[in-house]
């Protein structure tokens, strides 16, 4: 681990994060970003896919700026993201690339924008397209989310093909609708679907498509594009080269545009979260080592219970460590990770891979701040993005109808104090 006066290196003798003043902080690594980017980039090459970043895993625009020149566009799956993809994509020049959105929440006051922001919108059910079809923008190209059937992921919170899922029109109901309603068919030219998870090898993919082909027949046929979804995170050039070919295969038999809108790959391995030791203490036996972050700037480890990756952790190192957050929630705990040496206040530590959905989902629980973000640039310099601080804590949660707090100090000593008295959460 790094002490906060020595050298800060991590074991494998990479310096990790020389230079960032303060913990808690997301840190980027630009070469990561654009090596997964170039990665994609071969599949596509193989395989005559276009790819877009989905902006739900990390929206930051300093990260977009360095994304957007490796990919087609962007995908949204709101208003907000819709719009700052926009703002990132072409500034000044619209249209020039692609802007794909798909949700289930589409409301009736967005519509008309997103029509002017989108280049391609999927319907995530046959009602939301039947409402919101006839009043689209005929610029936008207009897709079908479909649920195919094929669960990929073995967790049911994680399985868009879960029962009753209401993510995605099942295919045969698709089918009818096609048949049915001429108007329709004539409009929707995609197709849509997310219904993968971390996949590093494009089996399910092949299942996928190859069951859409069998239910839709030349419904498919008719159409312009589709739209594979994310969840793919091919680990090597053979993994790449292996969705490459079962793309290309697909396109092969069924000549569409095809789009791929990955998020995680891109950049959560290129994220890490540098964290500091701020209490360490003894419990039934236990060190336990208190950090400056907590689930609430990783929700995932909360919501997966996986303790998650510490560069620092060595598996057969002596001195087992209890990580635990700084919140008040009892279970917010990181796990028992082993290090070389007792941990000590100041010690910094660097949760690995959480470069994806972990800033998007983290709140500022019990007042902490959030974690700032920082680039770690080609040359090696690190590059600050975003810090945010107790003026962005204070416009979150001051209410401009109530009265201005005129004073910090407490109206009364009474007043005062009852709020010591106040029950404490655990
Ligand atoms: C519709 C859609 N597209 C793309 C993605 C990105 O998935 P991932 O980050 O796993 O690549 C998601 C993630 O939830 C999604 O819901």
């Amino acid at each position: 681990m790094a002490r906060r006066a020595g050298p800060l290196t991590a074991g494998s003798g990479m310096a990790v994060d020389a230079g960032i003043p303060e913990t808690p902080a997301f840190v980027y690594d630009e070469r990561r970003i654009l090596a997964r980017l170039g990665l994609f980039q071969r599949l596509c090459r193989a395989s005559g896919a276009r790819l877009l970043y989905s902006i739900k895993a990390q929206p930051l625009t300093g990260l977009l700026a360095l994304i957007r020149p490796g990919v087609s566009g962007f995908a949204a799956s709101s208003l907000f993201e819709a719009r700052l993809a926009a703002e990132a994509l072409h500034p000044g020049d619209p249209g020039a690339a692609a802007l794909h959105l798909t949700t289930p929440g589409l409301r009736a006051a967005d519509i008309a924008e997103l029509g002017r922001l989108c280049t391609a919108i999927s319907f995530n059910s046959l009602e939301q397209c039947r409402r919101f079809l006839p009043g689209l923008n005929p610029a936008v190209a207009a897709g079908i989310r479909v649920n195919p059937g094929l669960s990929a992921a073995d967790d049911l919170r994680y399985d868009p093909c879960r029962p009753a899922s209401k993510l995605g029109v099942p295919l045969d109901e698709l089918r009818a609708a096609l048949a049915a309603e001429p108007a329709l068919a004539a409009r929707i030219d995609g197709l849509h679907f997310h219904t993968h998870f971390d996949g590093r090898e494009p089996g399910s993919l092949r299942d996928t498509l190859a069951r859409i082909e069998a239910l839709l027949g030349p419904r498919l046929q008719a159409l312009r594009w589709i739209n594979l979804g994310g969840g793919y995170n091919p680990r090597d050039i053979a993994q790449a080269d292996a969705f490459g070919a079962a793309i290309r295969a697909f396109r092969e038999r069924c000549p569409l545009a095809v789009w791929l809108e990955p998020g995680n790959a891109i950049v959560g391995g290129a994220g890490s979260l540098a964290t500091t030791v701020v209490d360490t203490f003894r419990r039934d036996g236990q060190a336990v080592a208190v950090l400056d972050t907590g689930v609430h700037h990783l929700p995932a480890v909360f919501e997966y219970q996986r303790p998650p990756c510490v560069r620092e952790a060595r598996p057969d190192a002596p001195h087992a460590w209890l990580l635990a957050g700084s919140s008040c929630l009892a279970g917010d705990l990181f796990g028992v990770h082993r290090f070389a040496e007792p941990l000590r206040v100041g010690d910094r530590l660097h949760v690995t891979d959480v470069g994806a959905y972990a800033l998007v989902k983290a709140s500022r629980f019990n007042g902490h701040d959030l974690p700032s973000v920082w680039l770690r640039e080609r040359a090696g310099r690190l590059r600050l993005l975003k810090a945010h601080g107790y003026a962005e804590y204070r416009r979150q949660w001051t209410t401009p109808a109530s009265p201005a707090i005129r004073s910090l100090e407490p109206a009364s000593p009474g007043l005062a104090a009852a709020d010591e008295r106040a029950p404490a959460c655990s």
